[in-house]
């Protein structure tokens, strides 16, 4: 049984209680995370601290846990259940709080609700282009709000537009802004690949700064071998892609074969895709 940690107290999942008054619960009015663990070794624990206290700040959530603080809370949380596999992901939920009535203004003098579980996740997959899991998906316009780069718990926007994808048969689905710009999907960031350039959508408004995302980025810069930008990318550079990634903590970097239906590419896992994925895991401790 996963052992969770709820406002200064650890218990067993099942037996943690928040009100209904809780303003995660009925605004959606919140920070979250998640954050995986290999073998007991986490992957960008520190940045993943970081963008939630800058979230949180965002929202005029106040939190006064420190980063150390966050990464020894969160260290103890995943020793705690060390029983539950070798690679364990950790949600971390902090909403602004239980108020004593409904009222959309954020109320004085009340302590942010503080939830974290553990759970277990896949192990990685294999740096092999013939063996990786392939993604499919569809593309659809991005009707979430206008500042997806705040990791809020209201996913209601993701959660339908992850379910078109989901009914449809499909992984996941990709998102252009109403100029037919890529954003991202509806739970990861997303890449192509056109002649051996990697390519992302620029950092804005419009995404989530994709700790899985920075990884990809500073590791493939420091090593070289691989050309990177970081701009918009229009409807049309994704389908004439020779590769599409999708990125996230629990995805790490997965390629996509199919888009609406069509082959991406050449249909295949990509070379560079490949080569992407090896560095990632040489490096992804070291976030
Ligand atoms: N999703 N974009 C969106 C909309 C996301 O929800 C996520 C992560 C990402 C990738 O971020 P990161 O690399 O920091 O995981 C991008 C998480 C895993 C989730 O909601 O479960």
């Amino acid at each position: 049984m996963s052992i969770a940690y709820l406002n200064g107290d650890y218990l067993p999942l099942a037996e943690a209680r928040i009100s209904p008054l809780d303003r995660g619960f009925l605004f959606g009015d919140g920070i979250y995370e998640v954050i995986p663990y290999y073998s007991g070794k986490s992957v960008g624990l520190m940045p993943h601290i970081i963008r939630m206290i800058n979230g949180l700040a965002a929202i005029e959530i106040k939190c006064t846990k420190t980063a150390e603080e966050w990464k020894t809370l969160l260290d103890d949380l995943i020793a705690k259940n060390s029983d539950m596999g070798e690679n364990l992901g950790v949600y971390v939920h902090i909403s602004r709080g239980t108020d004593v009535k409904r009222y959309h203004a954020y109320p004085e003098n009340v302590e942010p609700t503080i939830f974290c579980f553990a759970f277990g996740i896949k192990d990685p997959e294999p740096v092999d282009r013939t063996a990786v899991t392939q993604y499919s998906m569809i593309s659809t316009e991005d009707l979430r709000w206008q500042r997806c780069h705040i990791k809020s718990t209201a996913l209601l926007g993701n959660v339908i537009h992850f379910q078109e994808g989901y009914s449809s048969g499909h992984d996941e689905a990709l998102l252009f802004n109403a100029k037919g710009e890529l954003t991202e999907g509806s739970s990861c960031n997303a890449f192509i690949v056109k002649d051996g350039v990697v390519i992302t959508p620029t950092q804005d408004n419009q995404i989530l700064p994709g700790i899985t995302r920075r990884i990809i980025l500073d590791s493939l810069k420091a090593d070289g071998s691989l050309k990177v930008e970081e701009r918009i990318v229009t409807m049309d550079e994704v389908r004439e892609a020779d590769e599409l990634w999708i990125t996230s903590s629990s995805k790490e970097i997965a390629p996509v074969t199919k888009l609406d239906g069509k082959p991406v590419g050449n249909g295949e896992v990509g070379e560079v895709w490949q080569a992407a994925f090896k560095i990632y895991t040489a490096s992804k401790f070291d976030f």
